[in-house]
């Protein structure tokens, strides 16, 4: 097909989309259709199975007509101009995986979605379940800025996804440290930043995101204290939109805002008593935190330490752990105060 009869073929692709949404899942028929654009039945139905074959669900009744059945494919539902590309897969290992694949050739803002991951990956070496229903997405970006720098790059991510959760929802989604965000203590989104680096500058950043959007609580593990979008709020909400919303705040952040503050402002950690595992086991009370993402604690023998990295949990009174032992060099680095 020439360049000018492609265009004008997906133009009337779009208008017949557009004829279908306006009769927002009631029948209209190809008899209607085609007289409103000037062509056959059957031109109409070539159309249609265009339409499907790039993911649209519309039922064919040789009585009725057509109709737009359930929600949009996810590719549709994004607009183009968010990310430089767009990859949805049906189904992939870990979207993070596959965008490492194609990280050294792909341009910042290529973002890689999965309906379902099969091997997805969390925090710490642990396995991060992904079923249908969930918003499973890593977002390659290429900054000029040094390694020292990554840690703004996972920041903007949980920021966004409060903010889309509060703005969509209005959902009063806070951070833990250093980057789950959880919802009524329950944790909704886990946020996975990989990067490679020169000793100066960063090649790349993959930030996988996960958020428990529709599906039940018990399709989880009990253990990890999770909740879901569509259980708070009782309803099943468009992945699509929640997608784009935590894009555009996440572009946003990291061209205009001052993420630190931000991230800092949403934190559930800070004032609270907590426990540190993963690098070592220490407690203390989180007094604060620095713009590299480390945690300022204050330990239960005085002493303030940086913690770098390592799993956070938050300690209720009962639990508050006395004679609390540092082990492990990576996640105390430099006493302060
Ligand atoms: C965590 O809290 O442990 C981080 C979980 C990160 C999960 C996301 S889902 C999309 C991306 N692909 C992965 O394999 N992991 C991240």
């Amino acid at each position: 097909m020439r360049m000018r009869e492609r265009r004008r073929a997906e133009e009337i692709s779009c208008s017949i989309i557009r004829r279908l949404r306006t009769a927002s899942g009631d029948w209209v028929s190809g008899r209607k259709i085609g007289d409103a654009l000037g062509m056959s039945r059957a031109a109409v139905w070539k159309h249609i199975m265009h339409l499907r074959s790039l993911g649209y669900r519309i039922e064919a009744s040789t009585r009725l007509g057509y109709r737009l059945l359930g929600p949009e494919p996810l590719h549709l539902q994004i607009p183009e101009s968010i990310c430089s590309r767009l990859i949805v897969l049906e189904s992939t290992g870990s979207t993070n995986e596959f965008a490492r694949g194609i990280a050294d050739e792909a341009e910042s803002w290529t973002v890689v979605i999965a309906e379902v991951q099969t091997a997805g990956r969390g925090r710490l070496g642990r396995e991060w379940l992904s079923p249908p229903g969930g918003v499973w997405m890593s977002i390659i970006l290429r900054p000029r800025a040094p390694p020292s720098e990554a840690f703004r790059y996972t920041m903007a991510a949980s920021v966004a996804v409060c903010g889309s959760l509060r703005d969509l929802y209005g959902l009063n989604a806070r951070i833990k440290w250093p980057n789950d965000v959880l919802v009524n203590g329950r944790k909704i989104c886990g946020i996975l930043t990989e990067i490679s680096a020169e000793l100066d500058i960063i090649n790349y950043v993959i930030i996988g995101i996960g958020i428990n959007a529709n599906m039940s609580v018990s399709s989880l593990p009990e253990e990890w204290n999770a909740t879901t979008v569509s259980a708070e709020l009782g309803r099943e909400i468009s992945r699509g939109e929640l997608i784009a919303r935590v894009l555009e705040e996440m572009r946003t952040l990291l061209e205009s805002g001052d993420v630190y503050r931000e991230w800092v402002g949403l934190s559930d950690t800070i004032n609270r008593r907590v426990r540190i595992q993963g690098f070592g086991d220490v407690s203390g009370l989180a007094e604060s935190l620095d713009p590299d993402g480390a945690l300022i604690l204050r330990r239960d023998d005085g002493e303030l330490v940086r913690v770098l990295a390592g799993d956070c949990i938050h300690l209720r009174s009962a639990e508050q752990s006395t004679g609390a032992r540092v082990g492990g060099q990576q996640i105390c680095a430099g006493l302060r105060g």
